[in-house]
């Protein structure tokens, strides 16, 4: 089967005076799982609209495979894509819902039969190829969408929040199938969402997208840890944000100034720090852990002001004089921490993130 990276150059898209997209450059890699990432209104269905060939561009460039597609049609393009209201035929059965594609393609009947027979056992959905959408759940009508997505063996699938009509059991195990159809194929999925956690979880690599720019790109863990930016930051998780200045910069290591005293963080790569900038220091609740610091790492004294039991962590709220700091740390019956405790607290270097201070990110 062929492979196909996708190159996103520049790609601007406004809607009379909203800016949908401004300035959006990025690449998948073939069979890849891609995903854009960010608030609802920040330009996700408009890529994913440009990538299939369902909306022009202002200007900027698409490419498969370094060709430009700007000519072709959607048909051509060959990458179907998967919306959130499933889009079903309501008068076609599962079978012909799936077929459909296959059809056009003038593909002989009894190809087509075996091959919408192999992929609804793939997606679950073995045995049900009678039955109408109508008369399946939602979750079922999901795979029916996915299933007719992949039967036409495609090198890129484009997925728009694919979950965001199920509940939320469901939603988990439509998650993690996804992620088995995927590793079980090579075909590039770019995949949008708001969800982090879905992003997260399944993402080989992410975008970030805020307000039409993308933000931040990388692999989820990276992002994460060290995002480049408060949005990123805010976006992906919970984020403890401590008002720091920059006291000295040696190689990767940042000193910076913050209320809980003098601390050493790192950064993500690609950014410069002036001595004496204002800037962010980030540390994530749960790289907040009890006691001193056993080797290098930043430690601070402050008192428990709240404590809630969320069965296996325990939500900590920290605080030091005008500084709060939230803490989620494994509940131990034999280690209680009690509100009104004055406590040794650290964190480690490497999870102490230094961050710019824009509240606007600049589009990377
Ligand atoms: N066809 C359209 N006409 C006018 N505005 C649009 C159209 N499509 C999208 N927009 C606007 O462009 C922005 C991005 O929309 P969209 O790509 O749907 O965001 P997302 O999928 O991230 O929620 C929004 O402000 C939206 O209102
Ligand atoms: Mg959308």
């Amino acid at each position: 089967m062929s492979k196909t990276a996708i190159y996103v150059e520049q790609i601007v898209k406004r809607f009379d005076e909203v800016t949908a997209l401004n300035g959006v450059s990025f690449s998948v890699q073939p069979g890849e799982l891609f995903f854009l990432l960010g608030p609802s209104g920040c330009g996700k269905t408009t890529m994913l609209r440009i990538l299939a060939g369902l909306e022009t561009p202002d200007s900027g460039t698409v490419s498969f495979d370094g060709e430009d597609v700007a000519t072709r049609s959607p048909y051509q393009r060959g990458a179907p894509m998967v919306f959130q209201n499933y889009a079903l035929w309501p008068h076609l059965n599962v079978r012909d819902n799936v077929g459909f594609g296959l059809v056009e393609r003038r593909i002989p009947r009894r190809e087509i039969h075996a091959q919408v027979d192999d992929i609804l056992a793939r997606v679950g959905l073995k045995g049900m190829g009678q039955r109408l959408p109508g008369q399946l759940s939602g979750g079922q009508q999901q795979r029916v969408v996915l299933a007719r997505a992949l039967v036409v063996n495609p090198s890129i699938v484009l997925l728009d929040e694919p979950l965001s009509n199920l509940d939320a059991k469901l939603r988990a195990d439509m998650r993690a199938e996804i992620g088995r159809l995927h590793r079980e194929t090579d075909i590039a999925f770019v995949y949008v969402t708001h969800d982090q956690v879905e992003a997260l979880s399944l993402a080989d690599r992410m975008a970030v997208i805020s307000n039409g720019n993308l933000v931040g790109i990388g692999k989820p863990s990276e992002l994460y840890h060290r995002p480049p930016n408060r949005f990123c930051a805010d976006f992906l998780g919970r984020a403890n944000l401590l008002a720091a200045t920059v006291t000295s910069v040696e190689g990767e290591a940042i000193h910076i100034d913050t209320p809980f005293g003098p601390w050493v963080g790192c950064a993500a790569s690609g950014q410069t720090w002036r001595v004496g900038e204002t800037v962010l220091g980030m540390i994530r609740p749960e790289s907040v852990t009890p006691g001193i610091a056993p080797s290098r790492g930043n430690s601070f004294k402050a008192l428990v002001e709240n404590v809630q039991l969320a069965g296996a962590t325990l939500e900590v709220a920290l605080r030091e004089g005008n500084t709060s700091c939230h803490a989620t740390v494994l509940s131990r019956y034999a280690t209680p921490i009690t509100v009104g405790q004055q406590a040794d607290w650290h964190v480690s270097q490497e999870d102490t993130v230094v961050i710019k201070q824009d509240e606007e990110p600049s589009a990377l």
